[in-house]
């Protein structure tokens, strides 16, 4: 069912909020009238800059979603979020033919898919049954296709996109607005060293998602190169493994 959402109604929590796509997510969310957003980030003086900016409106927020007890106090002091955007999220190298692929995979799964599962979990009593009920989590297209050069991520963006599905189906009876959110390459530290490839900007992504937010999508693909493996994924899956393959 399609829930729209209204964002001028709706109060925010966002891990990773200091920067990259979270941070942009945070600012288009303040400039397009939010009442309010929770800024998730480890440190919070790397968020002066943006409290500075948007003042009483952005409460800044200690968030490390690979710590239980991180988790449990910034919901607790979220308790009138009715959207959380799940961003926070690392890219450890590593494959079958390197030495580190159990490290990497230990290290994607413990941010990228556990600290989803302990946010969400957390965060969820607060959400359900409120108006604008939303909860946004951040996958990747290489979660809809696996790039053998950071085999490790793209498996933790894959387990990330079966829990949003799973996650819809437990609330398909509730109001809860599930959304998925699959960007291609984009202009943040993390993709610093992606060679030869086009990077979409962290502000283009952000509008998108907000704009696809308020029409209550639930599958988002927020820029240039993820509109395009939309229609690939839409028609042939096995197109986007094969395309994907060739990044080793
Ligand atoms: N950039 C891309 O091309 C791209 C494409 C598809 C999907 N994504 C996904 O988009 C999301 C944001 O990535 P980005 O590109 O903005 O990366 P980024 O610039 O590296 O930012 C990562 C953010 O996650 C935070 N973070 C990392 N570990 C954390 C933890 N344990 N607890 C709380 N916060 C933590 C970081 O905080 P610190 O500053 O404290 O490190 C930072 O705010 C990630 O889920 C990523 O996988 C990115």
């Amino acid at each position: 069912m399609k829930t729209e959402i209204s964002i001028k109604d709706s109060v925010a929590l966002i891990s990773g909020a200091n920067r990259g796509i979270g941070k942009a997510i945070t600012e288009e969310l303040l400039n397009r009238g939010i009442k309010k957003v929770y800024a998730g980030a480890r440190q919070l003086e790397s968020l002066k800059a943006l409290q500075e900016k948007y003042g009483a409106r952005l409460k800044p927020l200690q968030l490390d979603v690979t710590n239980q007890e991180s988790v449990d106090n910034a919901v607790k002091v979220a308790s009138d979020a009715t959207m959380l955007i799940n961003n926070a999220g690392v890219m450890a190298h590593g494959g079958y033919k390197t030495e580190n692929m159990l490290e990497s995979i230990h290290l994607n799964m413990e941010v990228n898919v556990l600290g989803v599962i302990r946010l969400t979990q957390a965060a969820l009593p607060n959400i359900e049954n409120k108006p604008n009920a939303t909860i946004a989590t951040v996958s990747s297209v290489v979660g809809l296709g696996n790039m053998p050069m950071m085999n490790g991520y793209c498996t933790s963006k894959a387990a990330v996109h079966s829990m949003i599905q799973g996650l819809r189906g437990e609330l398909q009876d509730s109001n809860v607005l599930v959304s998925g959110i699959y960007p291609g390459p984009i202009e943040t530290d993390m993709a610093k060293g992606f060679e030869g490839i086009e990077l979409d900007k962290p502000e283009n992504l952000a509008k998108n998602v907000v704009s696809a937010l308020e029409q209550g999508e639930e599958d988002i693909f927020p820029d240039v190169m993820s509109a395009q493996i939309k229609q690939v994924y839409g028609t042939t899956p096995k197109e986007v493994e094969k395309m994907f393959s060739t990044w080793k």
